[in-house]
């Protein structure tokens, strides 16, 4: 930008045309630096050091630059005043700051949270929330069209252990009290009484689950209504932990919707010669020719569906609805291998949507002798409501004393938590640590949220700013701040493009850094400050205002109204 416009005065000056390269030198020189003077010199017979400064006599008349030097044989350095950092803000600002139109309105459908049914809710869960939900906002942010879709993990073995554990173990009035967590005491208990089964050689129970899969399978009318049963329960459990997560999606189409069509589907690339049955029965597509050994398995030999054959269905379906440019999986490291062939075997059909697989590393905690493992509780999984709630308990320690209302606690604890998914690359494990995710002093939610919530105060005490732009004034104070500002549309973009919203919120807190070492220099509105300076200063605190409040929705966390 700077360069080109240098290539103007150059045309005015000299009548050349010149294209110009701006380089940064040692902070000390200035913020850009050229030697076009020396490259110049002979076209116009002149000694370098007289170009380069008539041409900077002519930038310092442009207003643009605070300091322009000529040093050594004739290299010319500059240092852009805030002035016009302030006019550049300006003219790039609008109500949609920030947002681009790359996606040019083309469809991409994004998956999350994609938990599995019957079982409670649990932590091992967060991550696909956080990161989906992070993917369709800096997508929608990018202009593509979203579509959403919770792909329920609804199908399968578990159903049989259910029946015959419930059955078992547990009652009506038990299941109508606790809901989906006696079915998940249900599911334990089972899996423990199948294990010690099989160590004594028994294989009863074991018998019970299959029969109950089997009749399920066939319609039969007393597993239909279990399954309903379950499904209802477990379906509602998942929607209120969503709504407190404060995430949705469009459509729910789970593995159970997918699993028939997936059958018909197989026999058809039986048909086609794409997939190859085996002797027992087993239906596999081969993958050799797309560089893997493993073929993948998408019939179990009693003709069953696997998970495979529904993701099989899934993609399909999603080609034929919906006609998306790209669809994105926000689902664990973990199971990187398996996507990976279910992407070749996209392509072996032809499928030429761009596929990706949004992989996150997992959830780890401190052991008291300082090792890292895997976050659990001692019952196993950590249920999501419990996080919540323990969340929420310490959102109201961080507030204690002062008048927050029940929401804004809310807002503080899912900022804590969410935040804490994006203090690093997606791809890194991330340690959750409570006093960390809530420390106000560190690179965490509620110090990003704290500062928004700090300039929203100051603004709704003293605004609104009565100037956009204050021509009389210079910005000197604000250049740090207006450089941070300039760059933001900038790491949406980077952000989108990677799928990497970390770099969000490195920069969120890189923002609230330099507004609190800005307070601590300049007087906004008290004290010593005349009225134009605090015209000034509250029209750029309302545009750093705008981006707290965007850059955090793009993470899924909102503004406390207090804190
Ligand atoms: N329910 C699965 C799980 O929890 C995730 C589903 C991922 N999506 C898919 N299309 N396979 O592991």
């Amino acid at each position: 930008m700077d360069g080109a416009k240098i290539a103007t005065l150059i045309k005015d000056l000299f009548d050349l045309e010149t294209p110009v390269t701006l380089t940064v030198p040692a902070a000390e020189f200035g913020d850009y630096a050229t030697n076009i003077a020396l490259q110049l010199a002979g076209r116009l017979k002149l000694n370098p050091r007289e170009v380069a400064e008539q041409l900077a006599e002519k930038l310092r008349a442009s207003g643009d630059y605070s300091e322009v030097t000529v040093a050594g044989p004739g290299f010319i350095n500059l240092r852009i005043s805030a002035r016009s950092l302030a006019r550049r803000l300006e003219d790039n600002w609008s109500e949609h700051y920030g947002e681009n139109s790359d996606g040019a309105g083309k469809t991409v459908v994004v998956e999350y949270p994609s938990p599995n049914m019957a079982k409670p809710y649990s932590v091992g869960h967060l991550r696909p929330g956080n990161q989906g939900w992070a993917a369709k906002r800096l997508m929608e942010a990018s202009g593509w069209k979203v579509i959403t879709d919770n792909h329920l993990g609804d199908y399968g073995a578990p159903f049989g252990i259910w029946v015959t554990g419930f059955l078992k173990f547990s009652s009506m009035t038990k299941l109508e009290k606790d809901g989906v967590y006696e079915l998940g005491r249900v599911y334990i208990a089972t899996k423990k009484a199948l294990k010690d089964e099989e160590e004594l050689g028994g294989h009863e129970l074991a018998d019970d689950v299959q029969a109950w899969l089997l009749k399920l399978e066939q319609g039969d009318d007393e597993a239909v209504h279990y399954s309903q049963l379950f499904n209802e329960i477990s379906l509602k459990h998942i929607h209120e932990v969503m709504g407190r997560l404060r995430i949705a999606t469009d459509y729910e189409l789970g593995e159970a919707f997918f699993a028939p069509r997936g059958k018909s589907i197989v026999q058809d690339l039986l048909k086609k010669g794409i997939a190859k049955q085996n002797d027992d029965g087993s239906v596999i597509v081969p993958l050799d020719d797309y560089g893997f050994d493993v073929p993948l398995l998408v019939q179990k030999s009693n003709g069953a569906a696997l998970y495979a054959t529904t993701d099989l269905a899934t993609l399909l379906y999603r080609e034929n609805e919906w006609h998306p440019e790209r669809v994105i999986y926000a689902v664990g490291a973990e199971q990187q291998f398996y996507f990976q062939q279910l992407f070749a075997l996209a392509k072996k059909l032809g499928i030429k949507t761009e596929l990706i697989h949004l992989w996150f590393g997992a959830i780890d905690q401190l052991n008291e002798d300082g090792t890292r493992e895997k976050m659990s509780s001692r019952k196993g999984v950590v249920l999501m409501e419990e996080l919540l709630d323990e969340a929420e308990k310490r959102a109201g320690e961080v507030v204690r004393g002062r008048q927050v209302s029940d929401e804004d606690m809310k807002r503080i604890a899912l900022g804590a938590i969410k935040f804490s998914d994006f203090t690093a690359d997606r791809r890194t494990n991330i340690l959750f640590d409570w006093d960390n995710i809530f420390a106000l002093t560190g690179f965490s939610g509620p110090y990003v949220q704290y500062a928004a919530v700090r300039v929203n105060r100051i603004l709704s005490l003293n605004g609104p700013a009565a100037v956009e732009l204050a021509e009389k004034y210079n910005y000197e104070p604000e250049k740090s701040l207006l450089i941070k500002l300039i760059e933001y549309p900038k790491i949406v973009r980077m952000s989108a493009n990677e799928l990497e919203p970390h770099k969000i919120a490195s920069f969120l807190y890189e923002l609230a850094r330099e507004l609190n070492r800005y307070y601590e220099t300049t007087p906004v509105a008290n004290g010593d400050v005349s009225d134009f300076e605090k015209q000034a200063r509250l029209g750029l605190l309302e545009k750093v205002a705008h981006v707290f409040e965007h850059g955090l929705s793009l993470l899924g966390i909102e503004v406390p109204s207090a804190m």
